[in-house]
């Protein structure tokens, strides 16, 4: 269906003459006026499944050039339609959603995903996420998140790929393509958005919408990482983050929006606003009113205002008094115009949803179920509790206040999923060997945060009649998520003491955790025989789970966070720079190793904690399977590799237990000595490989010496020659290690 009154495009075929996206988007800006323009630039809420009269209004007068949460397609055809027909130009909306793990089947949450370490199957479900999206008329979402965190304190920390920079980019390019496909013009393809730019992880105290203050040295080298690559990588647009960066607001810092996207990225993809975020820039204290707000939100080039009007209400003000200049003005609205020709808004707008694979369907369930299982990372697995085997027992007892809660295994930012599609633990469990079992359930909490200990009893008597006890615990989703942060990540309530009640049953007890971060899961270690970690799962996490636990499938996830065993260790990575006074097994004090007069002990003068290990939990990238690797062999072609050269290490790995499985092969390289400090140790690469049973490979890592560079004091990218340490292993704690040393032949 063509757009019947777009007079503003010259149909190609009228004239043979096939138009570029910028001849037609010139021609366009040039017969706009000015309140068209701006216009464009304002994206306002819709109604959720009608259509307010005011919105319909502010179309008709072309004050819209896009809205939010907006997933009825027939109100989002019918808003299409009164853009197009009832408006001088005909101009299409973009239509933004927030698509994060789902749309209508839901993945696990984006820590969860990350947590796979499996790229194409993260696209796999970006695309389906897409599709399922696209179907209802939206064609934006906003995802991925792709900001760095290193405080699980922090509520999106769900949202977020993790920690690192390097599997944070990478995953997020594997997001990009799965929502953007090859080409947004594709039915099914949607726009993504590189969201929070930048550094809103850092939040001060894990505290959401909080302060950040990041020198530039580690927001390039760090923070800025992600939304580099995605922005090489062709993400077609940007979100500015809430947080005050250094002093300046994000949403109004030009030289974060300019100076760096704008000119020394040359980024030209459309850059939007978070919600109300330009007219919160008088609230930081960083303007006087929303007319200021406008003015620094425009000149720092903040294409379109999210939820706000300050653009409405004072932009043709603002142009008047020569503040904002019309040139930028036309540049902005060319990104928008862009972006909605990219996506062939102007050929066909409108959505049928007969043209799309149904929701929720098979094929889509089993990638649900797919990928939870390959985000699950198993913890603990004490003389082999898992897998169980149902064939050796008669019974099982289903434990928790999330083993059969179908909404809180989503997660969070769910807007569009239903709960009546999941499947829990103990029904998944009842599916799998019910025939075989007898499965007994009972809650034991009514929620994760009971303080009541009144179902205990029943949990007890089940888990003393049973062979084995699963409990199921964790967070509900609204504890993590926008807002959602906590000053304690214990686990809440009353779980604890249900776990140490269980265990004193003396019988095999498996805990499985749902949730939206890491916790300080220490108080349960010596309880529980084994933990499987499951984020929040999603639709299928209780396939997922039930498949794992019976070893349907074996656990293959690695920690794309690092555990800590005390909310007092935040911030704890485990790309951390050496310091001068690095803490080690043999330097470190405790509390009970306080001398009867400390001041003549010279002990202990290093990096570290009195009263906690300081070595986290769990480390980064750490995750056993129902096997065992061994590595080997870790060696390289050449240890003198000179400045554009390769670097290639390589290693043998090998399954030396009686199962087979997957490991995700890691390596580290640390930079000995930069003009600036480097961390210990950063990943450089990854990669999953299966092995039977002793069975072994040989992996190999090749990277460009350009892989190594970092920003130095002159803020300038470089890799700098000198001595060089790699490790390969199965997680950050890594002790294969081979010396190399970049040089510079020139
Ligand atoms: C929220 C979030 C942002 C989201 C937007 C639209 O406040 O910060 O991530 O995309 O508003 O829902």
């Amino acid at each position: 269906m063509l757009c019947s009154n777009s007079v503003a495009i010259q149909n190609d075929r009228e004239f043979g003459i096939p138009q570029s996206t910028e001849e037609k988007v010139s021609e366009l800006i040039q017969r706009m006026n000015l309140d068209e323009k701006i216009g464009q630039m304002s994206q306002l809420q819709a109604g959720c499944g009608h259509i307010p009269d005011h919105l319909a209004d502010d179309i008709r007068h072309g004050r819209v050039g896009s809205v939010l949460n907006e997933v009825n397609v027939d109100v989002v055809n019918e808003l299409q339609r009164i853009s197009i027909e009832e408006t001088r130009l005909g101009i299409p909306l973009l239509i933004g959603r927030d698509v994060i793990h789902g749309f209508k089947t839901v993945f696990p949450i984006p820590l969860g995903l990350a947590a796979s370490w499996d790229p194409q199957l993260i696209k796999q479900t970006c695309r389906i996420s897409a599709q399922e999206a696209a179907s209802c008329g939206v064609n934006w979402t906003f995802a991925p998140m792709i900001d760095i965190s290193r405080d699980p304190r922090w509520g999106r920390v769900a949202e977020s790929l993790g920690e690192d920079p390097y599997l944070c980019a990478t995953l997020g390019a594997a997001m990009v393509d799965g929502f953007q496909g090859d080409k947004l013009s594709e039915k099914g393809a949607i726009a993504a958005c590189a969201k929070h730019f930048a550094a809103y992880g850092a939040a001060e105290a894990g505290k959401d919408y909080n302060t950040v203050n990041v020198p530039e040295n580690e927001l390039r080298n760090v923070y800025l990482r992600p939304f580099k690559k995605l922005a090489d990588s062709g993400v077609a647009s940007f979100m500015t983050a809430f947080c005050d960066l250094n002093g300046v607001p994000a949403t109004g810092n030009s030289w974060l929006l300019d100076d760096v996207l704008r000119k020394e990225w040359d980024y030209r993809g459309l850059l939007v606003s978070d919600w109300d975020s330009v007219i919160e820039l008088s609230v930081h204290g960083f303007t006087h009113n929303d007319k200021e707000s406008a003015c620094e939100a425009v000149n720092a080039g903040v294409d379109m205002e999210m939820a706000s009007r300050s653009y409405k209400h004072h932009l043709q003000q603002l142009v008047d008094e020569g503040r904002v200049d019309l040139p930028q003005i036309d540049r902005m609205v060319a990104r928008i115009l862009t972006l909605k020709f990219d996506l062939g808004l102007f050929d066909n707008p409108y959505t049928s949803a007969a043209d799309y694979p149904a929701l929720v369907n098979v094929d889509h369930l089993e990638v649900a179920q797919q990928s939870a299982a390959k985000s699950c990372v198993l913890l603990k697995n004490d003389n082999q509790v898992l897998p169980l085997n149902a064939d050796q027992m008669s019974s099982i007892a289903v434990i928790g206040p999330l083993a059969d809660d179908d909404y809180e295994q989503l997660g969070t930012w769910v807007f569009d999923g239903d709960p009546h599609h999941s499947v829990t633990c103990k029904a998944a469990i009842e599916r799998l060997v019910g025939d075989k079992l007898d499965v007994r359930y009972c809650k034991g909490l009514q929620t994760t945060r009971s303080e009541s200990c009144e179902q205990f009893s029943e949990a007890l008597e089940l888990a003393a009649q049973c062979d084995a006890t699963v409990v199921v615990v964790g967070e509900e989703s609204f504890m993590s998520g926008e807002a959602h942060s906590r000053a304690s990540i214990d686990l809440p309530g009353q779980q604890v003491a249900l776990i140490d009640a269980l265990a004193k049953e003396g019988k095999p007890l498996i805990v499985v955790v749902m949730a939206g971060r890491p916790l300080t899961i220490e108080n349960i270690l010596d309880k529980a025989d084994s933990i499987l970690y499951a984020w929040h799962p999603g639709t299928m996490g209780g396939p997922a789970i039930a498949d794992l636990l019976f070893g349907f499938q074996a656990p293959s996830g690695k920690l794309p966070v690092t555990f800590p065993r005390a909310v007092g260790q935040i911030p704890i990575y485990y790309a951390h720079k050496n310091t001068g006074r690095p803490v080690s097994d043999v330097n470190c004090l405790s509390m009970a190793d306080i001398p009867e007069r400390p001041e003549q002990t010279s002990l202990g003068m290093a990096s570290f904690h009195l009263d906690v290990n300081y070595r986290p939990l769990f480390p980064f990238g750490y995750g056993l399977s129902y096997t065992c690797f061994e590595y080997s062999g870790i060696r390289m072609a050449r240890q003198q590799v000179a400045l554009g050269g390769q670097v290639e290490i390589v290693a043998d790995i090998k399954n030396t237990g009686h199962c087979a499985g997957e490991e995700v092969v890691q390596l580290y390289i640390r930079d000995l000595v930069g003009s600036v400090t480097r961390p210990v140790k950063e990943l450089k690469g990854f990669q999953r490989v299966l092995l039977q049973p002793g069975e072994q490979k040989t992996i190999t890592f090749t990277l460009h010496t350009d892989e190594l560079a970092f920003y130095g004091r002159d803020m300038q990218l470089n890799t700098e020659p000198g001595s060089f340490q790699a490790w390969v292993g199965g997680d950050s704690d890594a002790r294969l290690m081979i010396d190399f040393d970049i040089y510079d032949d020139e």
